[in-house]
């Protein structure tokens, strides 16, 4: 075990529980709110098989236990069967983030018979035409719907993930009929976060605070409901932390939980961190373990050292760790302030004043993801 370093509430740091395998940012989609960093067309290189195996066992001997292979989208990966394999031999828990497309009947077999414990299909909709137009693919909707059927066919809990926003959030009814009608198991309702491609559109996507309330509303009724009818259907509902007072924990606190991997074995504490001003270490230059405990990145915002005011007299840190530095970078331009969702920031008023333009803005063009659209992030704040 290693120490953060000297500060009031000193945690050792113990070993990651998830590892996150980004396996490539190719993705046959486009969503506008997807959370890959804006300039992913520059990084192209992908650890080959060879390499994904070395993490994966490093990570593992280092504690590892959840695994999550996502990506962009982690079927293009024609060894993805290989990878889980060995996953499954490693002793990990295997989920499989998914939009669905290119999932075959045989694939899902494949993927059963190799050891993938999970399987989780994103869905842009309810609506076939809204989906559609969110995905940038017309046939993404009927695929999704069979993949899901296939998925459940072939005795997987069936997990559907619904991000939601303008576009779709005031149709949370239809999407809980959808699941339904697919006989999922969980279901969850995530708010759109406004990271990434995401970020980059949050005057065409944030609801409104009122949105937000009824559509919570509306699933903690359907709760009650499917409980009312022993159903087994579970909703999750994940709220976005721009309506709050206070920060959320982000990554349950810095090179605390999670680890991701980059396509091109970039290692990260955080899935947006790329965009931060700070030089991450490579899974070929360095051991996981390595990485974990002593690289500079992982340990820049270890403990509550690196806090300035007003987090660092704040008697919340030890909660919220100041909050997301991602999200401190972006509207502020400095990393290390507070997360200003903090009515403590000096700048949450002007988050507040930006949220509100951005909620009420009329503004319904979309940057979609795509290669010709990526580019370095510029902060415009
Ligand atoms: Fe990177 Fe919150 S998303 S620290």
């Amino acid at each position: 075990m290693v120490s953060t370093g000297s500060n009031t509430a000193e945690k050792p740091v113990g070993p990651p529980f998830w590892l996150l395998a980004e396996l490539t940012y190719r993705c046959p989609l486009q969503c506008p709110y997807c959370s890959n960093p804006l300039d992913f067309a520059q990084h192209k290189q992908e650890l080959d098989t060879e390499g994904w195996l070395k993490v994966l066992r490093e990570a593992r001997e280092l504690g590892a236990a959840q695994l999550g292979f996502s990506g962009g989208e982690p079927l293009v990966r024609q060894d993805l069967e290989i990878l889980v394999k060995e996953a499954r031999e490693l002793g990990y828990y295997t989920n499989l983030i998914t939009s669905g497309i290119g999932l075959t009947a045989d694939r899902v077999a494949g993927l059963k018979e190799a050891g993938m414990d999970h399987i989780q299909v994103s869905f842009q909709a309810s609506d076939e035409t809204v989906n559609n137009m969110l995905a940038g693919s017309r046939k993404a909707f009927q695929q999704k719907l069979a993949m899901a059927r296939e998925i459940k066919r072939q005795g997987y809990p069936m997990v559907l993930n619904f991000v939601t926003h303008r576009h779709n959030i005031d149709q949370v009814d239809r999407i809980i009929e959808l699941c339904l009608e697919l006989e999922a198991d969980y279901v969850e309702l995530a708010t759109c976060q406004y990271y990434g491609w995401a970020h980059e559109n949050v005057s065409a996507l944030l609801p409104t605070r009122e949105q937000l309330a009824e559509a919570e509303a509306v699933t903690q009724r359907w709760r009650e409901r499917l409980a009312a009818d022993n159903h087994p259907m579970k909703l999750i509902f994940v709220v976005p932390d721009y309506y709050e007072e206070r920060p959320k924990a982000c990554m349950n606190g810095w090179g605390s939980l999670f680890l991701t991997v980059t396509p091109d074995g970039t290692a990260l504490p955080c899935h947006s961190a790329r965009m931060l001003p700070i030089q991450f270490p490579r899974v070929q230059e360095q051991s996981v373990r390595s990485i974990w405990y002593d690289s500079f990145g992982f340990n820049r915002f270890r403990g509550f050292d690196w806090m300035p005011e007003p987090c660092s007299s704040c008697d919340e840190k030890t909660k919220d760790f100041g909050g997301c530095r991602c999200q401190a970078y972006m509207m502020t331009g400095d990393m290390t302030q507070a997360d200003p969702i903090c009515s403590k920031s000096p700048h949450h008023l002007e988050h507040v004043r930006k949220r509100d333009a951005a909620a009420y803005s009329t503004q319904t063009e979309l940057v979609y993801r795509n290669e010709r659209t990526s580019r370095t992030f510029f902060r415009t704040n």
